[in-house]
């Protein structure tokens, strides 16, 4: 990807740099559409900080916002410690981080999907975020009644092979077991089968 780089005082140059990628379980990539020059960047172009050439400067990024933020994170994500406690005092279903965060992160006019689980009541749902930004909110259990005839098309066609992600195939008495290493992600578990 293409990037600001610092290359002396008052010397910036438009160079390749290595495409931003997932280093963390909960980064996320996105693109940028727009950014801006901010006053304080100049301090790093005039040289006021020791910076190595090649350092990327900017920091204000717009990204008009992506077209559709899907939630894959659920009640159950990481929580505060307010969402804790209101969740355990039954005052909050769960978290709702990924949801305010989809307000910011999608664009006007764009879609919001949760295919995270969610349950029960939510204090400060921010209603008012996706309102103003006219949001398309979707959600729901995926409907997969309805994808099964084209999966098994695909898969009797060799498309893809769903037997890739299953990493454990166990006894159906050891159920307790299969359950304890998924929840936990213990021994690199993605997906157990159990046969009765
Ligand atoms: N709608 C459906 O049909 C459907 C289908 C399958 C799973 N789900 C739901 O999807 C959700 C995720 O399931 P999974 O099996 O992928 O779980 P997972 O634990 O494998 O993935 C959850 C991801 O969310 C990240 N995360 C946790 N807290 C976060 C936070 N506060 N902010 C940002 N990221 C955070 C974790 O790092 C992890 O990468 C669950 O609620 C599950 O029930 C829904």
């Amino acid at each position: 990807m293409s990037a600001v780089t610092y290359q002396g005082p008052n010397k910036v140059e438009v160079t390749k740099v290595p495409d931003a990628a997932i280093e963390k379980r909960d980064d996320i990539v996105v693109r940028m559409t727009s950014t801006a020059i901010c006053g304080s960047d100049l301090h790093l172009y005039k040289g006021n900080f020791p910076l190595p050439h090649g350092y990327v400067i900017g920091h204000e990024p717009m990204g008009g916002g992506a077209d559709a933020v899907i939630d894959c994170v659920g009640m159950d994500g990481k929580k505060t410690p307010l969402e804790y406690i209101e969740q355990k005092l039954k005052l909050q279903g769960g978290m709702l981080g990924p949801i305010q965060f989809s307000t910011k992160a999608v664009r006007k006019f764009g879609t919001v999907q949760l295919t995270g689980v969610y349950g029960g009541n939510y204090n400060l749902f921010p209603l008012g975020a996706f309102f103003s930004r006219n949001i398309t909110l979707r959600m729901g259990q995926a409907p997969v009644i309805h994808y099964m005839p084209e999966l098994f098309r695909k898969i009797m066609d060799g498309e893809f092979d769903p037997k890739a992600i299953v990493t454990h195939r166990l006894p159906l008495g050891e159920a307790s077991h299969a359950y304890s290493i998924f929840n936990g992600r213990e021994d690199n578990c993605i997906k157990v089968v159990l046969k009765p």
